[in-house]
């Protein structure tokens, strides 16, 4: 692959890896406000991030590039609300599809078929992955300070389960 390939993939899976240490944060402030079923939510978008993470490095060791991990970034580790905490989520979400977005630019500049192949499951999962992120800030939007409201959203997002790798969009 080439060097300018290899970079790339190489920073993003980075991001990836920061994107499942963000929520691991997130978890754990959920956890702190017993608020467990946001809190599980989290970890098990975490896992999802890291499969995210590894699809990129199975990638490059597949086209015979290098992987080489990086220092990850300190996330935050407060939120002033749920809402707080969610709608920094869907814009980590937006920054994650932009820098998709970047890659599939270098993929066609480049001329690497493979690579551009490889993003389009990424092009779509990052549609779900912002639109479900929305949802739930719409959602807390509309409870406000309503504690029973808080506690319904907490006990619907609770019931999330991990999702196959294939169909790992939600
Ligand atoms: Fe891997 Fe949530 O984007």
């Amino acid at each position: 692959m080439k060097k300018s390939i290899e970079q790339a993939f190489n920073d993003h899976l980075n991001a990836e890896f920061f994107s499942s240490y963000l929520y691991l944060s997130m978890a754990n402030y959920f956890a702190a406000q017993n608020l467990e079923g946001m809190a599980a939510w989290m970890r098990v978008q975490l896992e999802e991030e890291r499969m995210h993470a590894m699809k990129f490095v199975d990638f490059i060791n597949d086209r015979a590039g290098r992987v080489v991990l990086q220092q990850i970034n300190q996330p935050t580790i407060e939120w002033a609300s749920p809402l707080a905490a969610f709608q920094d989520a869907y814009n980590h979400e937006c920054l994650i599809s932009g820098k998709i977005n970047t890659l599939v630019d270098l993929a066609n500049k480049e001329n690497d078929h493979a690579a551009h192949n490889f993003l389009q499951w990424f092009v779509s999962e990052q549609v779900e992955e912002e639109a479900t992120a929305q949802r739930i800030v719409e959602q807390l939007k509309r409870v406000g300070d309503n504690p029973v409201g808080l506690m319904i959203i907490d006990q619907q997002l609770g019931s999330r389960t991990a999702s196959a790798p294939a169909d790992a969009a939600e």
